[in-house]
């Protein structure tokens, strides 16, 4: 919300792009495409449509949401060419989770550059979960040069927080050290002592090392499931990058929001709870992290529970037609 605030006032503007799929809060601006149904998909020109991801969404913040196919470039700088120069900024998870988890490319990120060039507007790299992929978070490993960073979740080593962060330039407009700020930031959360007192923690023992660890534990786990799910002729995948993991009951390419959308609810959420039987921690969507006290023993535990857990779940739920079936695995 604050990173949202911060370009608004730096530019005088005041709509919005974003990802489908893409979740980034529930401020009302990025409360947007969501979770669409497919019969909403699209708006008249055949580009995505800006659905309230809420019924307390306003008309006219939908007039103001742009929203962006995912790794679709040249659709993007076709919409971008036509409302960049109203937008205040674009916001973009370089591997947004609920958009199916599957990081950004690089023709995406030079359609942004680009635009930022031509219009004027700030990026915004929401790493509130994918900042953990490397010790400088998200964007340098996709070439992403954002103007403000959103953070959460793991810098407060588990406690609640949120952050903004970025180049002197941005960051002024939220200074209030020369007196009245231009954006005022704070809130009954900040600056919590012992957010930050945990958050210390977390990110003293997120060193270098440690972030290439988990990584290569992530690439291990999704490479051991992937193997496994063919193995067993199970139509299943996993996506996600470094030590981030998403489950998705298909085998069809998973490339962006609409190719993520669950095929099979029912399934998906017996694999949750199938999961939770097995001691294992998804969340709602079967996505996962890999923790510090993890080591490869627990890769092959959590590919042995996880693989199992799906199997379970396709047998249990036969009310569902196998999402897979007619592409060659499984069914
Ligand atoms: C990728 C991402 N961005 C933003 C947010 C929102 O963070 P907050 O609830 O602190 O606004 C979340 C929360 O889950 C998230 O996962």
């Amino acid at each position: 919300m604050f990173a949202v605030k911060g370009a608004r006032a730096l530019t005088g503007r005041s709509a919005f792009a974003k990802f489908e799929g893409a979740y980034h809060g529930s401020y009302d601006w990025v409360e947007v495409s969501l979770a669409p149904d497919p019969d909403a998909w699209d708006d008249q020109s055949g580009n995505p449509a800006s659905i309230g991801g809420s019924e307390s969404v306003p008309k006219h913040v939908l007039d103001d949401t742009i929203v962006l196919p995912w790794n679709d470039p040249s659709r993007c700088a076709a919409i971008l060419a036509k409302e960049g120069s109203r937008l205040a900024g674009l916001i973009i998870d370089p591997v947004p989770s609920r958009a199916g988890m599957v990081p950004v490319s690089r023709e995406m990120i030079d359609v942004i550059h680009t635009a930022r060039e031509k219009h004027g507007f700030l990026i915004i790299s929401d790493e509130v979960i994918s900042f953990r992929l490397s010790y400088a978070g998200a964007h340098p490993l996709f070439g992403l040069r954002p103007d403000l960073i959103t953070l959460g979740k793991i810098i407060g080593g588990g406690m609640p927080i949120g952050a903004v962060a970025g180049g002197a330039h941005a960051m002024a407009v939220f200074d209030h050290t020369q007196g009245k700020a231009r954006v005022a930031l704070g809130g009954t959360f900040s600056a919590n002592p012992l957010a930050m007192a945990a958050g210390l923690a977390a990110m003293t023992a997120l060193d270098e090392p440690t972030i290439a660890r988990l990584n290569q534990l992530g690439s291990d786990l999704r490479a051991a499931i992937n193997l496994a799910f063919i193995e067993r002729r199970i139509p299943a995948q996993v996506t996600g990058s470094g030590s981030l993991f998403r489950l998705h009951l298909t085998s069809k390419p998973i490339t962006d929001y609409r190719s993520c959308r669950a095929p099979a609810p029912k399934t998906l959420q017996a694999v949750h709870a199938g999961a939770l039987d097995y001691g294992v921690l998804l969340t709602p969507n079967c996505s996962g992290a890999i923790s510090t006290p993890m080591d490869s023993a627990s890769i092959d535990q959590l590919t042995a529970a996880l693989t199992q857990a799906v199997a379970d779940a396709f047998t249990r739920q036969p009310w569902e037609k196998w999402p897979g079936a007619g592409s060659g695995q499984g069914g």
